[in-house]
């Protein structure tokens, strides 16, 4: 019989720079929105993936804490959901070795982003990168999640998570790792670059120009949208017309994921207007929705001491879900010991 599993939702971001508006509108909102739902909820800075590329340690500590003051700021609650670094929960890699025996490398050969990320210098890529998503899938299943809300980009490593667990369940004889469900939804679930609608808009651009940063004040933000890019036409009513205009429809989703409506609710409203007159709508749409988490973070930013704080809690409860979940994986495989 199949086993039930709590609903619950985990998902992870790495900090391995600053937080922009993708991550806010891509995952972070999401994550806030999910509290209100049945689930659990477990929301990790995943440090020990960061690290499969280089990373500055200061710069990496000063990461890990911006995140968490992005997460809080922007909603999620330290108490309802559990919120941690994952260094700290140790479970992680003791599973994810577990998942290296089990992946098999056929499968991590396919991952687009082993392959996007170690360019054509596969040879002097770390081997933790090449393992990345097997950590990835331990995130996940130390806590038997049944739901992952992430970006489209993410997808096969759900997937890869799903079929690892199949495999150890089968290996094994048992019904003992869910089969996750990846949550991927939303206008702005792909945040694109605002100088070039079909890259995604990213912390590593050379151009701060090409991103909204969560750290940007109300005069930069609104700044970056007048001189965003775009197309000499005015906007479609309908979706269909945003068809090969990247630019626009970029423009479009992100006003959309931000007012909480669908793409055809503010086309039904703003279409046949001209940029000149959507951007000042969206440029005030942002600094309202964006200037009260960036200055919630800067003040947070200030007691480092009380964001470590929060994240060491949250670590303590982590554990509480994770430490029989590794027991009872460790009798499966065989290892003595209590
Ligand atoms: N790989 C994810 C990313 O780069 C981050 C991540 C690590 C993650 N572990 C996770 C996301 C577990 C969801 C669940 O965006």
């Amino acid at each position: 019989m199949a086993t039930t599993f709590t609903p619950r939702v985990f998902s992870g971001i790495q900090p391995s720079g600053g937080l922009t508006l993708g991550n806010y509108l891509g995952a972070i909102k999401r994550f806030v929105d999910m509290q209100a739902d049945e689930f659990e909820t477990i929301y990790c800075m995943v440090d020990l993936h960061a690290i499969t590329v280089w990373q500055d340690p200061a710069d990496l500590r000063r990461n890990t804490r911006e995140l968490c003051a992005g997460f809080i700021a922007s909603g999620i609650d330290p108490e309802q959901s559990v919120l941690f670094n994952q260094s700290q929960v140790p479970e992680h890699t003791q599973l994810g070795w577990i998942f290296n025996t089990v992946a098999r490398m056929g499968w991590l050969n396919r991952m687009t982003q082993f392959k996007d990320k170690a360019g054509k210098n596969r040879e002097n890529s770390s081997v933790g990168l090449f393992a990345y998503p097997a950590l990835m899938a331990a995130d996940i299943l130390i806590y038997h999640a049944t739901h992952v809300p992430v970006g489209e980009d993410q997808k096969q490593h759900v997937e890869l998570t799903r079929d690892i667990a199949a495999k150890f369940n089968h290996d094994y004889g048992v019904d003992f790792f869910p089969v996750t469900e990846p949550v991927i939804e939303g206008a702005a679930t792909r945040v694109m670059s605002l100088r070039d609608g079909s890259k995604k808009m990213s912390k590593s651009d050379a151009s701060d120009m090409s991103r909204i940063n969560m750290t940007d004040d109300a005069d930069a933000i609104a700044q970056k949208i007048r001189k965003a890019r775009t197309d000499p036409d005015a906007l479609p009513s309908e979706v269909e017309g945003l068809k090969d205009r990247p630019e626009a429809r970029n423009l479009v989703n992100i006003f959309a994921a931000m007012d909480d409506r669908s793409v055809e609710a503010v086309l039904a409203d703003v279409g046949g207007k001209q940029f000149s007159e959507f951007k000042p709508m969206l440029a005030d749409l942002a600094v309202a929705k964006l200037s009260p988490i960036s200055t919630e973070m800067a003040r947070l930013m200030e007691h480092p001491d009380e964001i470590d704080k929060i994240l060491d809690r949250g670590a303590t409860r982590a554990r509480e879900i994770a430490s029989p979940i590794l027991k009872k994986t460790y009798e499966i495989v065989g290892m003595v010991g209590s």
